[in-house]
């Protein structure tokens, strides 16, 4: 099978070496992941029409995924994450898998209030795992979809999301005037839930958000950075 890029699937079959270096991703993946992404983008009324067997590959995913986990696939949310000023209250972490992002925000903003949420019951299950039950509250995790997010209007004042298409009616609505929101990419045009810097641009003014930052991280990944309008 035709392979590309680096990384994504790092480890998935127990290859993963200093020699051999990460598995290099499927391309029918790679053009899976591409294709949501850019439907969501543009068309995100389509997304019904993929979300079940998208929802199924991600459950049948979470055993496995945290074993792909490397140096850069956090570098480019924390780059992006230097760029948030203040420091949120409450930030969330969409699409968080295992909640490598989510417990990352928690790590950089130690004041913040962290939510991670993932359409997959199993991503989420195992990401409460790892934190078990947490005191204060501070960290948590819930089974949402990216398109109908389970939060009420501007909840929160980060919102995040690594290697996850974007819905940007979601992400503005649940942003508070002011917040900050992070679209990172762990393996940059590689990744295969990618979403150009232009669509990103377009997408986030459409919604009535400006562009603050966009840059690349040590490996090659990328970030763009946009806050909605103080009020
Ligand atoms: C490529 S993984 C990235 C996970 C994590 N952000 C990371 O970088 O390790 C994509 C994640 O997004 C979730 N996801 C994809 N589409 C979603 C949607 N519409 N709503 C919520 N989660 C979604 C998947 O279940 C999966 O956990």
């Amino acid at each position: 099978m035709a392979r590309i890029g680096r990384g994504y699937d790092r480890g998935m079959a127990g290859q993963d070496s200093p020699e051999s270096g990460p598995r290099p991703i499927p391309r029918r993946a790679f053009l899976i992941g591409r294709t949501i992404s850019e439907l969501v983008a543009r068309a995100p009324f389509l997304w019904p029409l993929v979300r079940g067997s998208s929802r199924r590959f991600w459950e049948r995913r979470a055993e496995t995924w945290g074993e792909r986990s490397s140096v850069e696939h956090l570098a480019p949310l924390a780059a992006a994450l230097l760029e948030v000023h203040p420091e949120p209250e409450r930030a969330i972490d969409i699409g968080t898998g295992l909640g490598d992002g989510a417990l990352l925000i928690a790590r950089e903003f130690p004041h913040a209030r962290v939510r991670g949420v993932d359409f997959s019951d199993e991503m989420v299950r195992r990401a409460q795992a790892r934190i078990g039950l947490d005191p204060d509250g501070r960290v948590a995790f819930k089974v949402g979809d990216a398109a109908n997010l389970p939060y009420e209007v501007d909840s929160f004042d980060l919102v995040a999301q690594l290697n996850v298409p974007v819905f940007f009616g979601e992400v503005a609505r649940i942003l508070r005037p002011g917040g900050h929101a992070i679209v990172a990419a762990s393996w940059g045009t590689e990744t295969p839930f990618y979403t150009s810097e232009a669509a990103l641009e377009r997408g986030f003014q459409r919604v009535g958000m400006e562009r603050i930052a966009a840059g690349e991280s040590v490996g090659g990944g990328t970030y763009f950075v946009a806050r909605s309008r103080a009020e």
